[in-house]
């Protein structure tokens, strides 16, 4: 099986996907902008050929490119995990006439109006919502919804151009902050917990799932600098608090009738319990996520999605062994690190549960927080018990300091 890969070597999670794909026997043919001089060894190996296009983004271009490429090399089927590719996988696949998502169907997954509209449709409980293109849409759209509500992106990432909104007076100052978004969902706002619903499927049957949490809630983690914002990938799913939501993402599997690969869903629990939808996409959380489900059971989720799209069959075993956990750091001033206080002491206090540590190291400038969730370094542990698993998550929170200036 030959298999195009969009973007085999970023985001970080990439080149594990692509060895992923040649450990199952697939010929893997990398497709981006750059030579495969600038990558690391052993995803060079992985690659058994590559197209290198103009402009990746230009999607009228790289269309021509790779149908041109595609009369010497065989091409059976796309893949891409990545959202900015998501698109432009399923418009290849359309131009090379092969199966898997069609861009209509990869828009459910990508455009929030129209993910919410086929839900409404399938009967789910979506936030009450309105697309809007104008300062009057916006106006209107929160007439309908009413307060308090969300004003978002359609097609968004990572909270960006998200604002909550209360009352008339703040959605006028909202109008003029989001002026240069093309198109905007007005939502209603759902109070509550916000967590995942991660999946790898095949044949439209779920194979495997995770359900992470968020500590706290993205657009307060976006929103408030000092925070430490953690994802939790949970141990025991069958915990009664999370049926409602591991019900609503099968629901909404079968409702969007998602046939092969991995699905990112975000979902809120609302204080009397609700489970109320959030947004999906049809690619793996990124920011570590997946080493976190990788990390909770011991299995190597790369392979298994690998195995997945190309054969079919998911063999990994799953055994929920532990809850993990990943907490971001964002440094305390602006310029470059001067100082990272308190990592010793908790190291010999948690060291057997502690996986990762990578923080910007002493010299180096600070990263946009706003940009990237991975922020100034990250913490990585695990523990069987979740209310550990919390309480060590908290201490890295807050007695891990780092500063800058
Ligand atoms: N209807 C809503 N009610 C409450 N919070 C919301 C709502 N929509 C979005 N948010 C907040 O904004 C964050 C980002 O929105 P989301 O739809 O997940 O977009 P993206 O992650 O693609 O930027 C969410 O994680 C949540 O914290
Ligand atoms: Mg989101």
């Amino acid at each position: 099986m030959n298999v195009l890969m969009i973007s085999p070597s970023f985001p970080s999670e990439m080149p594990h996907f692509a060895k992923g794909l040649a450990a199952v026997g697939a010929r893997v043919i990398g497709l981006g902008e750059h030579p495969t001089s600038m990558m690391p060894p052993d995803l060079r190996r992985a690659l058994a050929d590559y197209i290198q296009v103009s402009a990746m983004f230009d999607e009228e271009r790289t269309v021509r490119e790779v149908v041109e490429a595609a009369k010497r090399i065989r091409i059976d089927q796309i893949e891409c995990l990545w959202e900015p590719g998501m698109l432009l996988a399923a418009r290849l696949r359309e131009e090379l006439g092969l199966p898997g998502m069609t861009v209509e169907h990869t828009l459910l997954f990508r455009d929030k109006e129209r993910m919410k509209q086929a839900l409404d449709d399938a009967g789910l409980r979506v936030p009450r919502h309105r697309k809007a293109a104008t300062p009057d849409e916006i106006r209107q759209g929160a007439e309908a919804v009413g307060y308090p509500l969300i004003v978002k992106p359609i097609a968004g990432a990572g909270s960006a151009d998200t604002h909550r909104v209360d009352d008339a007076e703040v959605l006028e100052r909202v109008i003029g902050l989001v002026q240069h978004v093309a198109e905007v969902s007005v939502e209603e706002f759902i109070e509550g917990e916000e967590f995942t619903f991660d999946t790898i499927c095949h044949g439209g049957e779920i194979a495997y799932h995770n359900m992470s949490w968020y500590r706290p809630r993205p657009l307060i983690a976006r929103t408030l600098e000092w925070t430490s914002p953690q994802t939790l990938a949970l141990r025991d799913l069958d915990e009664p608090a999370l049926a409602a939501g591991k019900k609503l993402g099968r629901d909404v599997i079968k409702a969007l009738d998602f046939q092969s690969g991995f699905t990112h869903m975000e979902w809120f629990r609302t204080p009397s319990g609700e489970a109320v939808f959030g947004e999906i996409g049809c690619r793996p959380p990124g920011a570590r996520s997946v080493d976190l489900m990788n990390y909770a059971c011991d299995l190597d989720t790369f392979v298994g999605w690998a195995e997945a799209v190309v054969h079919g069959r998911f063999s990994q075993v799953v055994e929920r062994r532990y809850n993990s956990s990943i907490i971001f750091k964002r440094a305390k001033g602006e310029g470059r690190i001067r100082s990272i206080q308190g990592l010793e002491r908790l190291i010999a206090r948690y060291r057997p549960h502690v996986l990762c540590v990578d923080l910007l190291p002493v010299g180096a400038h600070r990263r946009n927080w706003k940009q990237t969730l991975m922020s100034d370094g990250h913490i990585i542990l695990r523990h069987p018990d979740l209310q550990a698993t919390m309480e060590m998550s908290d201490r890295f929170g807050t007695d891990l300091e780092m500063f800058a200036e």
